[in-house]
């Protein structure tokens, strides 16, 4: 069989992608963004994967969430810092709970192309094209804002290049460490609604508090003082994905210089079509979102062509069924897993399966829907024995008002007030750390469940 080549995908049938018109202009974009730098390095992307190894053994846990769609008009260091910050507050929770590392991954520094369930959208009887997410067209509702620019990809890049610099600056400057987290963490405690969660929350001070006393500090404990904060987005834009597809001197490997894992999405999953193949040739960590339509058959080739070599940490399937629907699709598919032997990495999606229109028109998520499609999942792995080894959320550390529900309630007609996403309702602040800390319990409850059996 010829060597894997970078543009192969080019020769497969491609869905969820723009045409551009300027296919002059189009190459030379593509030419540009080649001749820049990647924006994530070989070894970083290896030893993430070996970190998701791990996870797939129960060995650590893996947090993935960001934006569904980043925007360029709402690109800000506040915003970065925000939603890194709460990453970091719910790794920790996570952490106590599940008792192993937490891998945190953002959907962030690249996830701007969306896939989407029309190609068209109509409002008020004019019909224009979708929006495809801002590395492709505009939000805006005219024609001209629709157009798919191949510019637009150069922008991008720098905001992703950009975003990145900020992220690996928090990480290893002193703003991630354990004391600061936790103490942002009290503030949310604090509240007389959030009561039921100061438990944990003390708990986790008291561990700080014997670590200190025994002289585990972090000016002395470099890893209490950095984390390791990795990005991620779908593969969806493919022109952008080869342009800054580079070969790994050291390992003589192809890399996605585009960000450290990349997923392809339940519309682009199909084992002959353009997205599959340009997964399968790098080396980086891959994610497959499995939904309802997911069959078992499908299943096991897309195993065998992006895990030929079954390596461990190198697939993560992302299940994203929806509450009330994971009994009736997981097992089957965890059967074909172990009909194959194949290691994968499990981890719950519980957002996009939970998408419903609100009674004031916005497309919404109920908190209380996507902690009963996390609770499922685990019970479907407690079930099958298998490692329910990561949740994936879509949220934001900004105060926004997309999703329904929380210990801070946000209703149906709140809705309006915060709608700030360009795609997907986001989880806020607030609610993405009380789920963290739901989560959290579930994976306790888990912990000393597996303990008492080995005891
Ligand atoms: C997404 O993750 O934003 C997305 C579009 O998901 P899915 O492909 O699972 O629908
Ligand atoms: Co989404």
């Amino acid at each position: 069989m010829a060597e894997w080549q970078k543009s192969d995908w080019r020769n497969k049938p491609r869905i969820q992608m723009p045409e551009y018109t300027d296919e002059a202009e189009l190459k030379a974009v593509e030419a540009k963004l080649s001749s820049y730098p990647p924006l994530v390095f070989a070894g970083e992307a290896r030893r993430l994967k070996a970190q998701l190894g791990a996870a797939s053994r129960g060995e650590a846990f893996l947090l993935q969430g960001g934006d569904c769609a980043e925007s360029f008009e709402q690109f800000s260091a506040d915003g970065i810092r925000d939603t890194f910050k709460v990453m970091l507050q719910m790794a920790m929770v996570l952490t106590y709970g599940a008792k192993v590392p937490v891998v945190k991954v953002g959907r962030m520094a690249g996830q701007f192309a969306k896939p989407r369930s029309a190609p068209t959208e109509t409002v008020d009887g004019v019909e224009l094209p979708s929006y495809r997410g801002d590395i492709i067209n505009e939000l805006a509702f005219t024609s001209e804002s629709r157009i798919p620019d191949p510019q637009k990809m150069l922008q991008a890049y720098t905001q992703a290049a950009a975003t990145l610099n900020l992220l690996r600056a928090f990480s290893t400057g002193g703003y991630a460490d354990v004391h600061q987290v936790h103490a942002w963490t009290l503030g949310f405690t604090e509240g007389e609604k959030a009561e039921t969660y100061r438990d944990m929350a003390n708990r986790i001070s008291d561990t700080l508090d014997f670590m200190r006393a025994a002289g585990v500090t972090s000016d002395k404990m470099h890893s209490l003082q950095t984390v390791d904060f990795y990005t991620s987005h779908e593969s969806l834009l493919l022109e952008y994905e080869e342009a800054l597809t580079r070969l790994d001197s050291t390992s003589g490997k192809w890399l996605a210089g585009s960000g450290h894992m990349i997923w392809i999405g339940d519309r682009t999953r199909q084992p002959d079509g353009a997205h599959v193949e340009f997964a399968r040739g790098v080396q980086n960590p891959i994610g497959l979102k499995c939904g309802p339509t997911t069959t078992a058959d499908d299943l096991k080739v897309l195993m065998e062509k992006l895990n030929p070599e079954n390596e461990a940490g190198r697939l993560t399937l992302i299940a994203r069924f929806g509450a009330g629907s994971v009994g009736e699709h997981l097992p089957r598919l965890i059967k074909a897993v172990k009909e194959e032997g194949a290691n994968v990495l499990w981890t719950c999606d519980a957002m996009h399966g939970n998408t419903i229109k609100s009674s004031t028109g916005y497309k919404t998520r109920p908190f209380e829907s996507v902690l009963r499609e996390v609770r499922e999942f685990f019970g479907v792995h407690k079930a099958e024995g298998t490692v329910p080894g990561g949740v994936h959320f879509e949220m934001t550390g900004q105060d926004v008002t997309e999703c329904t529900g929380g210990v801070r309630a946000v209703t149906d007609e709140d809705l309006s007030s915060r709608y700030h996403t360009a795609c997907d309702p986001r989880l806020n602040a607030s609610q993405s750390l009380e789920l963290a800390f739901l989560v959290a319990e579930e994976l306790s409850v888990m912990n000393e469940a597996r303990q008492a059996e080995a005891g």
